[in-house]
């Protein structure tokens, strides 16, 4: 198939660098977003989110009149669904007295609405949404047939998971594997032809429904490696084992990899997904529910370990340093060093935030220092939850020449244990109980 115009809907993490990335290719890109702030500050030459070289491509892409921005979608050769798939805040499923989340499909189920009136004999319709097993078929598919057409006769639809790395995204969109299914071969064909104009890693294609798990599974299964890590951790620090030496040693086995323990699981896709296989099989998924049971719980186990690190929790005077779902971007979407912050503050602590990619920004239920110095000045312990590289780069005896407190709280086996008793601390680590 010949591409010349593709509509991108959702301009976020994954739309943005897609469409920009496409228009570099030369194809006519109108991205498409239902937040007009975002539309405005992409016709001002800025992006909304951090990521690095992003802000130069989508420059470039809209200079070059290649990529033009909107609040609804056009006629065009193909639509690529890129909205967000979270869970539901307020609605819960219930199996066998147990709660679990449920996916909030609403803005797939409007983005697909959108283009029913723009659809046409011959387009393509990729849904790049992480999503429940078959919602290709069951929810897409049927509300694109309202446009009188007939999916898979009369127009190709595919489901193409995304699995770049935030901090990555413009070289892994192009450099990744990808898997694109069709609700038909001819479906995962046109799929593949358009990934093609700029995908350099290997494009497999099967059908819809494969793609879908395949993405569930993916991150399903790195949550419950992260699950076991955590429980590792909370055995070894009642064994008064270094969980970080003994997973190292662990890893020497040639067939065991075990991740990282740390404050919890977040973000936008492993802290979600799984709930999408338990909500369509919860019978099936015992393993899988628990799993994300002890992950959401790690903040509770951080909460306890810094009161037990300080004596008591209140009144003391804690700077949190990092509040991302992970090191070096700016996403805090579920992220469980929030939640650490205002389960402290809920336990009577005072906590000054420093989170180096939200410099200045507001985050509700949190106070937000404008500096690392203005966080850690008068407090009695500093607590690291994120990796951020700036702060594994941190100078102990520079912090040490600016703060009277000595106790530390690592979560992240983010520093060096020595260097920092040299310069007179104390460390308390996740998983270390020695
Ligand atoms: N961020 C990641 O690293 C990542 C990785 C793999 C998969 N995913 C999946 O990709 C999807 C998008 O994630 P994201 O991180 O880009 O989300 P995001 O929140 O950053 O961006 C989504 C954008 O879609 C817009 N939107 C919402 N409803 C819309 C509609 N009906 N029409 C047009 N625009 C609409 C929102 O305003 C927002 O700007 C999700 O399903 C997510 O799970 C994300």
């Amino acid at each position: 198939m010949n591409f010349k115009k593709i509509c991108i809907l959702g301009l976020g993490y994954i739309g943005l660098p897609t469409a920009s990335t496409f228009a570099a290719h030369g194809v006519q890109v109108l991205g498409v977003d239902v937040n007009e702030r975002i539309i405005e500050t992409l016709r001002r030459g800025e992006i909304h989110i951090h990521e690095p070289g992003l802000r130069d491509t989508v420059r470039a892409a809209l200079t070059s009149g290649h990529f033009t921005v909107s609040n609804q979608p056009d006629g065009a050769d193909a639509f690529v669904i890129a909205v967000p798939t979270p869970f539901h805040q307020n609605k819960f499923g219930k199996f066998n007295g147990q709660e679990f989340k449920l996916a909030d499909m609403r803005a797939v189920t409007t983005a697909a609405e959108a283009i029913v009136p723009f659809l046409r004999k011959g387009n393509l319709v990729i849904l790049e949404s992480t999503s429940p097993p078959r919602t290709t078929i069951d929810l897409v598919a049927p509300i694109l047939a309202r446009s009188g057409l007939q999916p898979g006769r009369d127009f190709h639809l595919a489901y193409s998971p995304e699995r770049v790395l935030p901090g990555q995204i413009l070289r892994e969109l192009i450099e990744n594997a990808r898997v694109i299914g069709g609700i038909t071969p001819q479906s995962a064909k046109a799929g593949a032809d358009l990934y093609s104009i700029f995908v350099k890693g290997e494009i497999i294609q099967t059908d819809a429904t494969t793609a879908e798990m395949v993405k569930l599974m993916e991150n399903t299964y790195r949550d419950v490696n992260i699950a076991i890590a955590n429980e590792f951790a909370r055995l070894a620090d009642k064994f008064g084992v270094d969980v970080w030496e003994a997973i190292s040693l662990a890893n020497h086995h040639p067939r065991v990899k075990i991740l990282s323990p740390g404050p919890g699981v977040g973000g936008h896709c492993i802290s979600v997904d799984p709930w999408f296989f338990v909500e369509s099989a919860p019978e099936l998924t015992p393993l899988i529910y628990s799993s994300r049971k002890v992950n959401d719980a790690q903040p509770h186990y951080v909460v306890r370990l810094v009161d037990r690190a300080l004596g008591s929790l209140k009144d003391k005077r804690i700077a949190a340093l990092g509040l991302a779902y992970k090191p070096d971007v700016d996403d805090l979407r579920e992220s469980p060093a929030v939640e650490v912050v205002h389960l402290l503050q809920e336990q009577g602590a005072h906590v000054k935030a420093w989170e180096p990619f939200k410099a200045g920004a507001t985050i509700e239920g949190v106070n937000l220092s404008s500096s690392l110095d203005d966080a850690i000045k008068d407090s009695d312990a500093i607590l690291l939850l994120v990796r951020h590289t700036e702060f594994i780069n941190l100078k102990p005896t520079d912090i040490a020449s600016k703060i009277r407190a000595r106790a530390i709280i690592d979560t992240v086996n983010g520093w060096n244990v020595k260097e920092w008793q040299d310069a007179g601390f104390t460390i308390t680590r996740l998983g270390v109980r020695k």
